[in-house]
């Protein structure tokens, strides 16, 4: 296992279950002392299994308050972080536009947008002296339109378009700032779903199946890690050629 990371201050929001765990050991393995950050409770377990360079830390990222909080605790604790994978997002209710109840688009936004760019807010300014990269987790959905979720699609789309921004913004700065845009991935986000359906939506990408946490987790770091140093604004699509035709 290279060694990609070695000496770096990580920091992964949803950190403690799928695409997010997958990221933290990843970057662990790779040298990278990790902050594991969720408000499940379990990202003490994910940071125990890592080891000790790993550290979980309990956050709301829809919560400005104690993004602030964070925000301190890492200063105070590591002076910079250098990689930020901006990774929390929750999924909203399905229904039609004209239908769509606010409580559930505001929920959806709340988290996958406003909690997004506060936490994108706080990793660059953990990353104004030294640099570094900061790796948002989009969607397909944020480029590509699906009936019924528009709370979702709309919080994704946002989250497009703040990457770009902040990559304008900082380019000169030593920041870069891409996006992992997952298709369908094997997570526990879709466990809900019964298997006939994940069927029918592995049987909609022309690999012919979803992908896994891994798989979306590996162009994460690629995108994190000196390899992609030329690379910033870039909306990576990880969806098995969904995307193609
Ligand atoms: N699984 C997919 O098919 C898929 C496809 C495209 C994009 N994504 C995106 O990937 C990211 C990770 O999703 P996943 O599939 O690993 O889902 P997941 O539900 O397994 O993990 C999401 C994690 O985020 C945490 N979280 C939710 N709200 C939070 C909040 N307010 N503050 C802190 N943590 C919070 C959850 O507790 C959970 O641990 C999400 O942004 C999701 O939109 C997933």
């Amino acid at each position: 296992m290279s060694r990609t990371f070695e000496g770096k201050i990580a920091v992964v929001t949803g950190g403690a279950s799928g695409l997010g765990e997958s990221i933290a050991k990843k970057i662990a393995a790779q040298g990278a002392t990790v902050v594991v950050v969720d408000l499940s409770g379990s990202q003490d377990q994910v940071a125990a299994a890592i080891g000790d360079t790993a550290v979980g830390y309990e956050l709301d990222v829809a919560d400005e308050t104690a993004v602030d909080a964070f925000e301190a605790w890492l200063r105070d604790r590591y002076g910079r972080i250098d990689v930020l994978f901006n990774n929390a997002g929750i999924n909203g209710v399905m229904a039609l536009s004209h239908e769509y109840p606010m409580d559930s688009f505001d929920k959806v936004m709340s988290v996958n947008t406003r909690g997004a760019f506060m936490v994108q807010r706080m990793g660059l300014r953990l990353m104004l002296d030294d640099g570094g990269a900061i790796v948002n987790t989009a969607s397909i959905g944020g480029l590509y339109a699906t009936p019924t979720a528009a709370a979702y699609i709309t919080s994704k789309g946002a989250v497009v378009m703040m990457t770009k921004t902040a990559a304008l913004e900082y380019a000169r700065k030593g920041i870069r700032v891409n996006a992992v845009a997952p298709g369908i991935i094997r997570t526990p986000w879709l466990d809900g779903l019964e298997d006939d359906l994940i069927e029918t939506l592995a049987q909609q990408v022309p690999q012919g199946r979803v992908g896994t946490s891994d798989e979306a987790a590996d162009v994460a770091l690629f995108l994190a890690s000196d390899q992609a140093t030329h690379v910033t604004g870039q909306i990576m699509l990880v969806d098995g050629g969904r995307s193609a035709g």
